[in-house]
């Protein structure tokens, strides 16, 4: 997806897939910086540890409490901070790492181009709070949804972030448990479904996917799960997870690149990388 998107912008960049052990997160980090990568993206479980990594974190890293994108960045000689691109011929003065999240936009995003929802007022239903459902509670709620409600095995981990919620949007009634009623929407933010022999992500005994009008699976691969083929069959409209996948790697490419991303470029690349279609 991103090399599509570089090509398509005829740049001579190369994005790359590196395995690095935590323990050696930081050590990774300073190499990138000391060999003036443009940016990288990271994810589990960097994208927690990073925090405490990265010279300066965005208003989005702080906000949603992770980093899966970061643009190396240089001072010019008025003390600016700019892209190191842009520092051609002229090397720069010191250079810093600089932490994104543009995970939780593309939640919001993928679920509106995706299944054509706007949030506000809404009722949502969402399954997980690990680190994918913690941003997406988060991200959800700060669209002014009307009623949220958070299942997770491990209950008090929903119970912390229904905590947050409480305290960051007055607004948003949040509860723990299953909703009674109709619903527009519920999640999939577990890791659940991603293997065939995983079991089921909701309990069929409290909630029936009959009772969404929408239904969304953050998981992407395999491209349907039991749970997207469950509510499909039960007349929902659903979405799987690609979009949230395209939409935060899009933003992380303006980042870097200054340009808008060739979505559709992208987007080809990506279904083409995945599914061989
Ligand atoms: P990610 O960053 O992808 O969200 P994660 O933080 O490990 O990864 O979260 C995985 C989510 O799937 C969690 O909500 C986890 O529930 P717990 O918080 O109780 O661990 C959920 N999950 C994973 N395996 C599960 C299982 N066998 N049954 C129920 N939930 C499961």
């Amino acid at each position: 997806m991103q090399n599509a998107g570089l090509a398509e912008l005829g740049l001579n960049w190369r994005y790359l897939a590196f395995d690095v052990r935590p323990e050696e997160l930081r050590t990774a980090l300073q190499g990138a910086k000391t060999m003036q990568f443009v940016g990288l993206n990271l994810t589990v479980p960097h994208k927690l540890l990073a925090l405490d990594f990265v010279d300066a974190l965005d208003e989005s890293a702080k906000n949603w409490g992770a980093v899966n994108t970061i643009r190396f960045e240089g001072r010019d000689k008025a003390g600016k901070w700019l892209p190191l691109h842009l520092f051609a011929d002229t090397q720069p003065e010191k250079i810093r790492s600089n932490g994104f999240n543009t995970d939780a936009d593309a939640v919001v995003r993928s679920i509106r181009e995706s299944l054509g929802i706007d949030l506000a007022g809404k009722r949502v239903l969402i399954l997980g709070a690990g680190g994918a459902g913690r941003v997406a509670a988060l991200r959800i709620a700060a669209e002014d949804v009307g009623e949220l409600f958070l299942v997770n095995r491990t209950e008090s981990k929903a119970a912390s972030v229904a905590a947050e919620i409480r305290r960051r949007h007055l607004n948003v009634k949040v509860q723990l448990g299953y909703p009674r009623g109709e619903i527009d929407l519920a999640i999939n933010a577990t890791s659940l479904g991603l293997s065939e022999d995983d079991a089921l992500p909701w309990d069929g005994k409290q909630f029936s996917l009959r009772q969404a009008i929408s239904v969304y699976d953050m998981i992407y691969r395999p491209a349907e799960t039991v749970f997207l083929a469950t509510a499909k069959s039960g007349g929902c409209k659903v979405a799987n997870g690609l979009g949230m996948l395209l939409y935060q790697g899009a933003a992380a490419f303006e980042l870097w690149t200054g340009h808008k991303a060739p979505l559709n470029v992208m987007r080809h690349a990506l279904e083409a990388n995945i599914y061989g279609s």
